[in-house]
């Protein structure tokens, strides 16, 4: 008698549509993304509910969702693999997360430190959605019963939080949600800035020149932001986890990253290397050639809007076959009148 094959683990992860996606989104989780493909059951979700929680420019935050999908795309994602959809597309999201806000004590959401640096710089300004960001979040993840969430190092407190909030629904209201493991990468969790080494690469206001690298930036703009990349005064060039060498760490996991080249190898390759200037010139060499295809592939994907719609409701149709019944339990669960 054959075993019946147990089914492949359930993966789910989102990237917001707002800013430029850069390198430590590419490398912290879209490069995992595109990996787990072929072994596991994957949806990918352009999270535009999320984005809106601090302003968007309309006409911006509509181009840059097709723009985010063109880029997936062009790092790899395959629609005929994975579930790529538009959060908005898919309505169980925002219901889910009602439900979900109303089993959240607010102590919880008061904590995220996401949520309080991000209040901390405006706090007139600081929207309602900002606070229930990371219920919103829950729901992305437990509506699809996701086994796993491939992420960077700043959404861990999320997913912790993700699973305190599926324990206390089930709790309330019988077992209803899986609990959805981290999956955090030990090289490139956290990519952090050129021009900063101590703080995190991302697309805020910082996304100034010489901070961040975007996928579609061009060669000169890439030689740029490395050959200015700070780093420290010594010569060593090493894995570390001293705090002052952390420039040079992160260019050394941008090189091995890339490279797909074990620790061991990427430092053998800069043992006759004279300085910094070198491990700069090399990692900015990886970097452009890494990225040439993607911009090449997004260049061509992007020129096609009928084609990125068609594909993006392909995966909202994937996405609803499991959000919608998910939402349907969990709203019987908690005694709403469901129509048959
Ligand atoms: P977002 O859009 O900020 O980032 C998308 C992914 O990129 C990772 N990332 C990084 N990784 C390494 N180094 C960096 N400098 C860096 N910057 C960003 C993020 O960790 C993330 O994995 N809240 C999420 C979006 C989200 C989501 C979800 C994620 C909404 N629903 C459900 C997982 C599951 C966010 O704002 O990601």
């Amino acid at each position: 008698m054959t075993a019946t094959p147990s089914p492949r683990p359930r993966v789910l992860s989102g990237i917001q549509p707002s800013g430029h996606m850069h390198l430590g989104n590419y490398l912290g989780a879209v490069q995992k993304w595109v990996e787990v493909q072929d072994e596991k059951e994957c949806f990918y979700c352009i999270v535009d509910l999320h984005a809106i929680t601090v302003f968007q420019d309309p006409k911006e935050l509509l181009e840059q969702t097709r723009g985010v999908a063109a880029l997936l795309l062009a790092c790899g994602i395959d629609p005929a693999k994975s579930a790529l959809f538009v959060q908005s597309h898919v309505r169980a999201h925002a219901e889910g997360s009602w439900v979900l806000n109303c089993v959240t004590p607010l102590g919880w959401l008061e904590r995220m430190t996401q949520f309080k640096s991000k209040a901390d710089k405006e706090k007139q300004r600081t929207s309602a959605g900002l606070l229930t960001y990371p219920v919103l979040q829950a729901a992305d993840i437990l509506l699809y019963d996701a086994d796993e969430v491939p992420v960077g190092e700043d959404q861990r407190q999320h997913l912790e939080l993700t699973r305190d909030i599926a324990q206390r629904f089930n709790h309330l209201y019988g077992e209803t949600f899986k609990l959805p493991k981290p999956l955090i990468r030990e090289f490139g969790a956290r990519i952090m800035g050129l021009d900063d080494p101590t703080a995190k690469m991302s697309k805020g206001s910082s996304g100034t020149r010489g901070h961040c690298i975007r996928l579609t930036d061009s060669e000169d703009e890439i030689r740029y932001a490395l050959k200015r990349a700070v780093t420290d005064s010594g010569r060593e060039i090493q894995f570390s986890d001293d705090p002052e060498k952390a420039g040079v760490n992160n260019l050394l996991t941008l090189y091995k990253l890339l490279t797909h080249k074990s620790r061991e190898e990427t430092e053998a390759d800069f043992s006759d290397a004279r300085g910094y200037g070198d491990l700069k010139k090399a990692v900015a060499d990886v970097v452009v050639e890494a990225l040439r295809p993607i911009r090449e592939e997004y260049d061509r994907l992007i020129s096609d809007p009928a084609e990125l719609d068609r594909l993006l409701a392909i995966g909202a149709d994937k996405a609803r076959a499991l959000a919608e019944p998910k939402v349907r339990l969990v709203k019987e669960r908690v005694g709403f009148f469901v129509p048959g």
